[in-house]
């Protein structure tokens, strides 16, 4: 098996110590947590290894709970039943739902691994009502519950009142505590940020990073010499560069340089595996490029260039690149932020997909 998966297994997850110990901190004393990040660096990945430590204890039992594909707080409802199910009534589904969701009488239908899937028939008037009966088949658990919401940015468009009904459960439960989960974009900030809403302040705040640098160097030293493998130092500087030490880019660069490595990794075949990477990949990006508009097209291509920018519309930036002019450019930068092509971070703004910078670094370069 390729140990550097591009989903979580608790024996090929590196580092995370501080943060781990923070989720545990926040867990132990009562309170309830807001881990946020900017994309693919390890948010879900981080609370399911927690999870699994917290299991493997017995300390806490858990519940994960990916809202990425619900629209409403009934497909809430309904894949937070679904999930309730699936932990503590797999054997017996009937009986489940009846402890459960009591006064519901749902359809049930099943996947081939056997996993049920609801249709509830809730109309609006019935949401509260159900909410409470599956939080309180939780705080009626003897041991604490640890519930995740992933994705949480996602209730900031369900309908007005959603936030506000679940913030008031939340508050009175004494046997649960959350974790809130999500990219640091705009609706999850507002939603704990603004003291007009309800989940103001509700939560101590996560933020993770990248993962230290040469953490992950050892950890990607150490999963090649279980492999019975070897890399050379500066090839793994080398991948690690091309990746911007980017968690979800550098499990999939290694990937690939561990699969294609018989016996040793050296500078020159890592440097053949990250070109050979961009070469394949090149079709995906360059339509990703030709859906842009011509001025987006250009500035996308100046911000890569340039690594990152703290000014995109400075006269030296837009003289440097041959950019438009200076409100074509600002349009051009906050179009291409909105669709998280590209993300302002503290070192200024840079193209957010780190190997599609690494193409048009590669193809588009001045
Ligand atoms: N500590 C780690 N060690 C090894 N692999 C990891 C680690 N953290 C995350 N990964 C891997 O990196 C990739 C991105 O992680 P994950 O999906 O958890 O990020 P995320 O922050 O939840 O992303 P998104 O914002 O898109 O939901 C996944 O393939 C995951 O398995
Ligand atoms: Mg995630």
């Amino acid at each position: 098996m390729n140990p550097f998966t591009l989903n979580y297994h608790p024996n090929y997850f590196c580092d995370r110590e501080s943060e781990l110990n923070q989720l545990k901190e926040n867990i132990v004393n009562g309170r309830n947590t807001l881990l946020h990040s900017p994309r693919r660096l390890g948010k879900s990945a981080l609370i399911r290894h927690f999870f699994h430590s917290l299991e493997k204890e017995k300390t806490f039992e858990t519940l994960f709970i990916d809202l990425f594909a619900t629209q409403s707080m009934g497909d809430l409802i309904k894949i937070f039943a679904e999930k309730l199910l699936e932990k503590y009534h797999s054997k017996n589904i009937i009986t489940g739902i009846k402890k459960i969701l009591k006064g519901i009488n749902p359809t049930v239908s099943f996947s081939q691994d056997g996993i049920a899937s609801l249709r509830l028939n809730l109309d609006e008037s019935q949401h509260e009502s159900t909410l409470k009966e599956l939080f309180s088949y939780l705080e009626s658990r003897r041991k604490k519950v640890v519930v995740a919401f992933d994705e949480f940015q996602v209730v900031a468009g369900y309908h007005q009142k959603a936030e506000a009904i679940l913030r008031t459960h939340i508050q009175e439960l004494k046997n649960i505590q959350f974790i809130f989960s999500g990219s640091s974009n705009h609706l999850l900030k507002e939603m704990f940020y603004s003291a007009k809403r309800p989940f103001y302040q509700s939560s101590e705040v996560v933020v993770l990073n990248k993962i230290n640098r040469q953490k992950y160097a050892d950890f990607i030293a150490s999963l090649f010499n279980k492999g019975k493998k070897k890399i050379e130092e500066t090839a793994s500087d080398h991948l690690l560069d091309f990746s911007e030490v980017y968690t979800y880019y550098t499990q999939a660069i290694c990937n690939q340089a561990y699969y294609k490595t018989q016996d040793l990794l050296s500078i020159e075949a890592a440097r053949q595996i990250t070109k050979t990477y961009l070469e394949n990949r090149k079709a995906d990006y360059q339509s990703l490029l030709n859906l842009l508009p011509a001025n987006q097209k250009k500035v996308v291509i100046a911000i890569a260039n340039n690594g990152s920018v703290k000014a995109p519309t400075s006269i030296e930036f837009i003289m440097k690149h041959k950019l438009p002019s200076v409100s074509s450019t600002l349009q051009a930068v906050k179009s291409l932020a909105d669709k998280e092509i590209v993300y302002k971070t503290n070192e200024g703004y840079t193209v957010y997909d780190v190997f599609f910078k690494r193409f048009l670094q590669m193809y588009y370069q001045k």
